[in-house]
């Protein structure tokens, strides 16, 4: 049986409590680096006051603000960033936000510590059918300190993913100094996040459960926190959209996303995960509803070959698995996939959201 679990990709520090980023002060305190720069988008920047109260609670340790970050990490803002990191002497990076915001931090401080403009310059290349190629990035990393107001994982793993805006492709960067040093869950930050953005993104969360159980490179350590956090999201996501401003929903939600990215860090994805990185670098389709869209698509296409492992997602969604066959099994889970997207309310075609 045995295992491999890598601490490569494991935060130093997570805390998941409500009212966690007033103590962000402390945190700083206790590192060595002491100018700040914030990185977030324009959803985070416009519509919450999250941006101000962290230049309040931070004061001088704050150094700048960089709010160009853009939906699948656009590789041209990274290089803007880069340059106003440089600019203030940054010498730590707070993303604020979804995965792209976590991303670009991670990017910026790739640019500053291996030097170039383009972000691309340092990706994986990956051939099929499992070749992949990562380029050693030896130079130390900025610390990263992550704030997440979704369930995207990427707050918590040392990997992430560009999109290129001429080709429209994205391409992945892995460097476990990358990993962030501390990871921030606060649930009330977290009700900021418009519900459908949340929960969309918690699909995004479920669908790194299932690749983790069904990856090639399973194992009981990822299986294990895979099945736990789909039965927290199966419980969170629906109360969330029951009621808006369930803040212990919401909690439960954000431990999920951080297990689940614990264990894929070990696992890896798969198909799933290769169609959304594509939706939404050529088509502009969210992360989390491509996933919500995809996800039983991609159970029912890998169910002849993965049976046995998608009747262990059908237990841990609660389904009755006695007397039927693993296919059984794996078909009720991917439908009970599809009637948790409709209690959620989430878009169930490509091309009511843009996509092919
Ligand atoms: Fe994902």
């Amino acid at each position: 049986m045995g295992f491999e679990f890598t601490d490569g990709f494991i935060p130093k520090k997570t805390v998941c409590k409500r009212g966690a980023i007033k103590n962000i002060r402390q945190e700083v305190e206790n590192m060595s680096p002491k100018r700040a720069l914030l990185i977030c988008g324009k959803g985070v920047y416009d519509n919450t006051d999250l941006v101000d109260r962290l230049k309040g609670i931070l004061k001088e340790l704050c150094v700048g603000v960089f709010n160009g970050v853009k939906p699948h990490a656009v590789t041209t803002t990274i290089t803007e960033g880069k340059k106003l990191c440089i600019e203030l002497k940054a010498d730590l990076l707070i993303s604020i936000g979804g995965g792209s915001a976590h991303d670009t931090a991670k990017g910026i401080a790739v640019l500053v510590a291996e030097g170039g403009n383009d972000i691309l310059d340092h990706r994986v290349i990956f051939e099929p059918p499992d070749k992949m190629e990562i380029p050693i990035l030896s130079h130390p990393k900025l610390p990263i300190i992550t704030i997440a107001t979704t369930l995207a994982g990427a707050e918590v793993i040392g990997a992430a993913g560009y999109t290129d805006p001429k080709t429209k492709l994205k391409k992945i960067v892995v460097d476990p100094k990358l990993t962030p040093r501390l990871v921030i869950y606060d649930p009330e930050v977290a009700l900021t996040t418009p519900v459908e953005v949340f929960v969309s993104s918690g699909m995004n969360a479920f669908d790194h459960c299932v690749e983790t159980i069904y990856s090639k490179k399973h194992q009981e350590i990822s299986d294990t926190l895979a099945m736990r956090a789909i039965k927290l999201l199966m419980d969170a996501l629906p109360r969330c959209v029951q009621n808006n401003d369930d803040v212990e929903a919401r909690e439960k939600a954000q431990m999920a996303s951080f297990m689940a990215a614990l264990a894929y860090g070990n696992s890896w994805l798969g198909i799933n995960h290769a169609i959304c990185h594509c939706l939404g670098a050529r088509y502009g389709v969210p992360h989390g509803i491509a996933n919500a869209i995809m996800l039983p698509l991609g159970m029912r296409f890998n169910l002849d070959v993965t049976g046995d492992r998608q009747a262990l997602i059908a237990a841990a969604m609660g389904i009755e698995t006695k007397g039927k066959t693993d296919l059984e099994a794996g078909e009720a889970a991917a439908g009970h996939i599809d009637q948790l997207n409709e209690k959620l309310g989430l878009p169930r075609r490509l091309r009511d959201v843009g996509g092919p």
